[in-house]
């Protein structure tokens, strides 16, 4: 890890003040520190320009925001979501359900990577309620939007770090992005200088949120969407105002949607087997879709390795009630 004193290149009038003189470089990528956080470099502008009032939440008919870490269950909570919420114009069972032609990041847009690429314009085209997501922490959002005065909801979903943080080394593999060790990724996550890290700062500020206003942010756990994904699905519907009614829970709409965004029906998706992504750097469909379970860091990390890394996050997150 290379931490440099100065930026590479000087900053402009506009992110003076956001961007500090931090800047780390993991195996080629440029991550770079903005309010306390890293950021891709290449994304930093557009992050900036989205908490500046680029990104307007819409008043009336508040917006839904997915947040999460990457290789949280991202995609699996845009498919959940968006099931749910479109559910009466798309009934999960239809044979042409968006989730069968679609990869559920062409669903759901990433907020971050549109700002980063110019091409957020097109959140104004999406219908109400809106359905987006970030990777960013809640301080990055704009500033309505994280002190709770817009009527914008938040699901945030979090995973145990050592299975995320090798999740993140394999979706790197199979993207052929450049070499990373699992090593490598290790010591970013427990010394916080990963993309969107320090990690427990993220899960924080966000687990903070839903603490003082549950009815503003639900917080979720992978491994708990894991034990009970029909318990998830009925709290999104009941959080984002649309319950299931008497009716629905009889017609198992709630099974349908499980088994819609299941892993595996997910990725036997013609879609999910062959497409891409481009969100600056090109990502497999497929790749977004591994093992989907808890616990698979005992087949690649020692116990002395979980262990230090769980000590770390438990004297980060201690005092706050959030145990992971
Ligand atoms: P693994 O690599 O541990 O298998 P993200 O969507 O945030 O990028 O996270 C990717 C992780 O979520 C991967 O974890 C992936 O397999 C898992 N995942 C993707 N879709 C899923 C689904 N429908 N159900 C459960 N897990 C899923």
């Amino acid at each position: 890890v290379d931490v440099e004193a100065t930026p590479a290149r000087p900053p402009t009038a506009h992110t003076a003040a956001a961007v500090s003189a931090a800047r780390v470089t993991l195996q080629g990528q440029q991550l770079v520190r903005v309010n306390g956080y890293w950021v891709f470099d290449s994304w930093a502008q557009g992050v900036i320009a989205m908490r500046r009032g680029g990104l307007v939440p819409r008043a009336t008919v508040g917006d839904v925001l997915l947040a999460s870490l990457p290789k949280s269950g991202t995609t699996w909570l845009k498919a959940l979501a968006f099931a749910t919420m479109a559910r009466r114009a798309w009934p999960p069972a239809s044979p042409d359900h968006p989730l069968r032609r679609l990869n559920p990041h062409d669903c759901v847009p990433l907020v971050d990577s549109l700002f980063a690429v110019g091409r957020d314009k097109l959140l104004d085209e999406l219908p109400s309620p809106r359905l987006m997501s970030t990777h960013m922490p809640l301080s990055l959002l704009p500033a309505t939007v994280a002190d709770g005065s817009s009527n914008t909801k938040i699901i945030y979903i979090c995973r145990d770090q050592k299975d995320r943080l090798v999740s993140v080394w394999h979706f790197r593999k199979r993207n052929d992005l450049p070499d990373l060790s699992l090593q490598e990724v290790y010591e970013s996550v427990c010394n916080g200088t990963c993309f969107a890290g320090p990690v427990w700062d993220h899960m924080l500020e966000y687990w903070r949120a839903s603490n003082a206003d549950p009815g503003r942010v639900l917080f979720l756990k992978y491994e708990e969407v894991l034990q009970h994904p029909g318990n998830t699905v009925r709290k999104l519907a009941h959080f984002v105002g649309q319950p299931f009614s008497n009716t629905e829970e009889e017609a198992d709409v709630v099974a349908e949607i499980v088994k819609l965004c299941s892993l595996e029906n997910l990725r036997s998706q013609k879609v999910n087997k062959e497409g891409i992504r481009d969100v600056i750097i090109k990502f497999s469909h497929d790749s977004y879709f591994r093992k989907g379970m808890a616990g698979d860091w005992r087949n690649h990390m020692t116990p002395e390795l979980g262990e230090h890394l769980d000590s770390i996050l438990c004297d980060k997150l201690d005092g706050s009630g959030l145990t992971i």
